[in-house]
């Protein structure tokens, strides 16, 4: 079975916050929309979650937070994930080194790593820590482990990072694990550096063939002389929630149907098998393009 919406739209992907806690502080972060006052889940709870999304027919999984490397069961969490799901993580990095290996064995297919600039004073301003090094390790660390293909997630900053788009394209020309992945900038707090995505994605545009598009993953997939590139726009493009196939689940326990909103979160905490499943169906239920 595969859960499906009333617009028509499978659900097949499921997004776990595992924590709301970050070792770093970014100026942008949108902390996947979430407010999390209750305590985060257990792993029995996130294990309970991980085998009812498989029977509804989940096909992937990718965990979140905050830092989901920040968990001291992370390796529990990733072998949890039932035969059948596809898991991965976004990170931002920093805690990599030591533990991709680990989370290959556990049975992670690949990570995403948040990546902004490849600049030191600049990573610091975005960041609020003196890490870039750390995070360069932890990709390395990644690529080493098979953790691959490796996303760099890339948020586009007016008057920080556009201007190393080259360099980030030739880093990822030069690893073929790599993926360079232009994120469009989402408002969730004071931070208001829109870089220039349109001007970006259509000077990518003209300097490749585009691959394919990737319609259910709602973003455009560029090969540039041979250096991956894919841009989500979840702003400006028109079919970034009619592909949507995704549910994300809070830290804390809550079926949340879309990120950009607060007032249809289910509760599903502590709850189990049957009444598990209805909760998701609801879930499903309630979710509605947000941008139409
Ligand atoms: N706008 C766009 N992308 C964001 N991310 C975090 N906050 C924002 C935002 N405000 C992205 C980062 C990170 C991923 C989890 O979400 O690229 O890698």
């Amino acid at each position: 079975m595969v859960l499906c919406d009333d617009y028509g739209r499978p659900v097949t992907n499921l997004r776990i916050s595992l924590t709301p806690r970050c070792n770093l502080n970014c100026i942008y972060c949108h902390a996947e929309g979430e407010v999390a006052p209750r305590d985060e889940m257990s792993l029995d709870e996130i294990r309970e979650i991980l085998r009812v999304a498989a029977k509804l027919g989940i096909k992937s999984v990718k965990f979140t937070g905050g830092e989901p490397l920040m968990r001291r069961d992370i390796l529990d969490i990733v072998r949890a994930v039932p035969p059948g799901i596809e898991s991965s993580l976004t990170t931002n990095g920093t805690l990599l080194g030591g533990l991709a290996q680990g989370l290959k064995e556990a049975g992670l297919s690949r990570v995403n790593i948040s990546l902004d600039t490849l600049r030191t004073e600049r990573y610091k301003e975005i960041a609020g820590k003196d890490l870039l090094p750390k995070v360069l390790d932890g990709i390395q660390a990644a690529i080493d482990a098979g953790l691959t293909p490796v996303k760099l997630n890339m948020v586009l900053l007016k008057g920080m990072n556009e201007d190393e788009i080259d360099e980030f394209l030739a880093l990822v020309r030069e690893n073929k694990n790599l993926i360079l992945q232009v994120i469009e900038l989402m408002e969730f707090n004071e931070c208001q550096m829109h870089g220039d995505v349109d001007r970006l994605e259509k000077e990518i545009a003209e300097h490749s063939q585009e691959i394919m598009t990737r319609r259910m993953h709602h973003r455009k997939k560029y090969c540039m002389d041979g250096a991956e590139v894919e841009v989500v726009r979840p702003l400006h493009n028109t079919e970034f929630c009619a592909y949507c196939n995704r549910l994300r689940v809070t830290s804390d326990g809550y079926l949340k149907p879309c990120l950009l909103r607060t007032d249809n979160h289910v509760d599903i905490r502590g709850k189990k098998g049957a009444e598990l499943e209805a909760l998701f169906e609801q879930a499903v239920k309630a979710r509605e393009p947000f941008f139409k």
